[in-house]
């Protein structure tokens, strides 16, 4: 399903191809082709140092690409200085005119566009009431939190309504609470406004709320992109596997291939394990993954399930919503598994509890297998 190399078509908005960045030797970005569709809310997903930054500035025009091209809007950027793209960016380290009020701050880049005061004025107060902030116009930005301080910063960059914003870690600096109103705040503007969004963020979870699409970047490179959906279920790589939501993983061997079904033999699990898999032949060595919340937790063995593997519980954690166990295998290595806690149950009545001796479940469908990597 994922690809690196999307084909280009007349129709994306933003068209980047064979991109790469040196700074001296080191390549920042390596050879990155990319397409986002208009309107789209597209994510850059990586850890730190992969070249997000690097990437936005080089959209923006703050950056020279080494090799390659960026096309917005059907126009080659080549040569084309910051100022005049149709593009506005919100910094990592945004930073707001502290003498300046909130209202101030957020018409500032206005002042150069052709519009009268009194226009102006409504647009300023458009911008602060979809952040709202709108009874805070008049305060100085030391006056306010840090959550706050971001939204200024946010409706800053969408004042002059461009038809591209980059934000770069716009919500670093909220906390979780805060972080997940203003994820929804800003897929509703999205909506609303029509804006093609590139948000760069280390933190998987906010791409995969804020996200249409999601590429996952490692060193330079774009390793997946797709739907936040495709990269979970569906990552194309230990890698990506490894780096979205929290994994099982183990050293394989394949064993034998019947039709659609790999069994593989694991050491670690003490086990063989079937999955629904293709392109494996015996012999072969692979890395098998299974996410927690695929695995099924019971203390009756399952009738007739394929998969079961025996533990003990070693560890749990009552998180509200769900229950994280860790399960130990008579192998003595431990898994993950995530159960969700659909009942209003006393914690110490859920489904398992230390030193309790279970059954762990997973299907074939739910298991995936990698090739290792360098
Ligand atoms: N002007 C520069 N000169 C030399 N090296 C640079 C320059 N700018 C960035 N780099 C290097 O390029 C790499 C990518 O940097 P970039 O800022 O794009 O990373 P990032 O993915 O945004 O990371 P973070 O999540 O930490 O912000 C890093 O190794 C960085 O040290
Ligand atoms: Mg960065």
């Amino acid at each position: 399903m994922a690809e690196s190399e999307p084909s280009p078509s007349q129709g994306d908005f933003i068209r980047i191809e064979g991109v790469t960045k040196n700074f001296g030797t080191f390549k920042a970005v390596d050879n990155v082709s990319l397409n986002i569709g208009k309107g789209e809310l597209f994510a850059l997903l990586g850890g730190s140092g992969c070249g997000k930054t690097t990437l936005l500035r080089m959209l923006a025009g703050f950056e020279t690409p080494t090799a390659g091209r960026i096309f917005i809007d059907g126009q080659d950027m080549e040569g084309v200085p910051a100022y005049d793209r149709p593009v506005n960016m919100m910094f990592q380290s945004y930073a707001l005119f502290p003498h300046m009020t909130v209202a101030a701050n957020v018409g500032y880049g206005l002042k150069h566009e052709d519009m009268s005061p009194a226009r102006r004025q409504d647009r300023v107060k458009e911008m602060l009431a979809m952040v709202q902030l709108s009874h805070l116009a008049d305060r100085k930005p030391h006056q306010l939190s840090g959550g706050q301080r971001q939204r200024v910063a946010l409706a800053r960059s969408l004042a002059k309504l461009p038809k591209l914003l980059l934000l770069d870690e716009p919500l670093g600096a909220l906390d979780k609470k805060l972080r997940e109103h203003t994820q929804f705040e800003i897929a509703n503007i999205q909506y609303k406004l029509g804006i093609t969004f590139v948000v760069v963020t280390h933190d998987q979870e906010e791409a995969m709320t804020l996200a249409s699409r999601i590429a996952v970047m490692d060193r330079g490179i774009i390793r997946q992109i797709g739907a936040p959906s495709d990269i979970y279920e569906n990552p194309n790589s230990r890698f990506v596997a490894d780096f979205i939501g929290s994994i099982n993983m183990v050293e394989a061997d394949v064993v034998r291939v019947d039709g659609e079904t790999v069994e593989v033999s694991a050491g670690q699990l003490g086990a063989h394990v079937k999955v629904l898999a293709h392109g494996w032949s015996p012999g072969e060595r692979a890395s098998l993954a299974f996410r927690p919340e695929k695995v099924t937790i019971s203390r009756k063995k399952p009738a007739g399930a394929v998969n079961v593997l025996k533990g003990k519980v070693q560890d749990f954690g009552y998180f509200g919503k769900d229950s994280l166990y860790r399960i130990k295998l008579p192998t003595g290595h431990v898994l993950s598994v995530n159960a969700v806690n659909a009942e209003r149950v006393a914690a110490e009545k859920a489904v398992a509890t230390w030193e309790d001796e279970v059954y762990l479940t997973v299907s074939p469908a739910s298991a995936m297998l990698f090739r290792s990597e360098a």
